[in-house]
């Protein structure tokens, strides 16, 4: 596809962050909006009015848009929409920008990698961070080989008071909490640093003591998913993994993220400050390597790279860049996969008060 060629593309799901999508791809040459579905009647079409979107026909049942001749479609529907209407794109042949987190539970993304394998489109998970030119520097150091063997990671954050609402509090919508909305974020960031290996079992806890409490959130009565979770992952290759997250507590910060080495350890602080701050799922604010220089302790701050990206808008660049030059997905749901594998057993492990395996069939 040449770059003068007009892309085609479908919203489905037009609430808060279909608008960022938007107006990302309203930034790239030779890209139109030509449709949007959302469930809720008339949704769609204020929205197209809102976002002067004159090129876009409204829809209220996805499977309706998915019938145009499109190249890509987002899906900004709430989680728990998420498996349905990525696998009905996939199955229309469209290629898909598919919201954080991949889906609700394993078996849905299991069946989501699957078919994007079998109609051989594009399932491309939309974690926007990956774009920071910091995370390149995180991985390049955890692959360089720099740090060792690397043995412990510790990812996660906190913050003190952080609790979305709507959709993202409801179970039914999304399925599950914190660890669903930014624990993704971390376990991404980790993850993809060590090259994505295999979970293998899960120890988890979950509690939700501020969302369930009227006095820390306004929602209280209809709050039924976690505010907190903490979690101890095996991974292939003798990696332990701790993962922690929280919405709310009585406590500046879970930690930084660190990869610990036989040779090395590297520390890594989020950039943001304020109530919402604390966790990853934006910038790098330090990094920091630990290691031994002819026996002595010494600490080497790693310069952060100052840039002005919009990660979101990167991630929307290149998902019409992927489409454009037939590439396959920037963000693969194959890898992506594992991450929901984690988050599931953390939810079954935390209901069942014990280790849980992690059994991924081979796709
Ligand atoms: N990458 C990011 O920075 C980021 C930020 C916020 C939210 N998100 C993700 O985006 C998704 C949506 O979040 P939001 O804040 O926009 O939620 P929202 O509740 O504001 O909007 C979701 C919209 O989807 C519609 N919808 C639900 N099911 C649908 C279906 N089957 N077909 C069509 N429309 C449907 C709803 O009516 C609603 O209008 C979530 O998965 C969330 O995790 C990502």
């Amino acid at each position: 596809m040449t770059t003068t060629q007009t892309i085609r593309i479908g919203i489905i799901g037009s609430g808060g962050i279909a608008r960022a999508h938007v107006n990302a791809y309203k930034t790239i040459d030779n890209v139109e909006i030509v449709a949007v579905a959302d469930l809720v009647p008339g949704k769609a079409r204020e929205f197209i009015e809102a976002n002067g979107l004159t090129a876009a026909q409204p829809f209220e049942d996805h499977r309706e848009l998915l019938q145009l001749d499109l190249d890509g479609v987002s899906i900004c529907t709430p989680n728990m929409a998420h498996h349905r209407t990525s696998v009905d794109a996939m199955k229309a042949g469209k290629q898909v920008l598919l919201e954080k987190p991949m889906s609700v539970t394993l078996d849905e993304a299991i069946e989501m990698v699957q078919v994007s394998k079998q109609t051989g489109n594009m399932l491309t998970i939309g974690f926007q961070p990956r774009y920071d030119p910091n995370m390149h520097i995180v991985r390049s150091i955890v692959q360089s080989g720099q740090l060792g063997n690397v043995y412990y990671v510790e990812t996660g954050g906190g913050r003190r008071r952080g609790m979305p609402r709507g959709t993202f509090v409801r179970k039914e919508l999304a399925g599950a909490g914190a660890m669903a909305d930014i624990g993704c974020y971390s376990l991404d960031m980790a993850l993809h640093a060590l090259g994505y290996p295999k979970p293998l079992s899960v120890s988890a806890y979950t509690s939700n003591f501020f969302g369930t409490n009227p006095k820390y959130h306004p929602e209280a009565d209809r709050f039924d998913v976690e505010d907190f979770g903490v979690a101890l992952i095996r991974l292939e290759g003798g990696i332990a993994l701790n993962f922690k997250i929280s919405w709310a507590m009585h406590m500046d910060t879970l930690g930084a993220t660190m990869f610990l080495g036989s040779e090395g350890g590297l520390k890594i602080t989020p950039a943001g400050k304020g109530p919402w701050s604390g966790v990853w799922d934006g910038k790098v604010g330090s990094m920091t390597l630990f290691h031994d220089v002819l026996g002595h302790h010494t600490e080497s701050p790693i310069p952060v790279k100052e840039h002005s990206l919009n990660l979101f808008q990167e991630k929307v660049k290149d998902f019409v860049a992927a489409i454009r030059e037939g590439r396959s997905a920037p963000i693969p749901g194959e890898e992506i996969l594992y991450n929901q594998a984690i988050i599931d057993g953390v939810l079954r492990s935390s209901e069942l008060r014990r280790e849980v395996e992690i059994s991924l069939p081979n796709l």
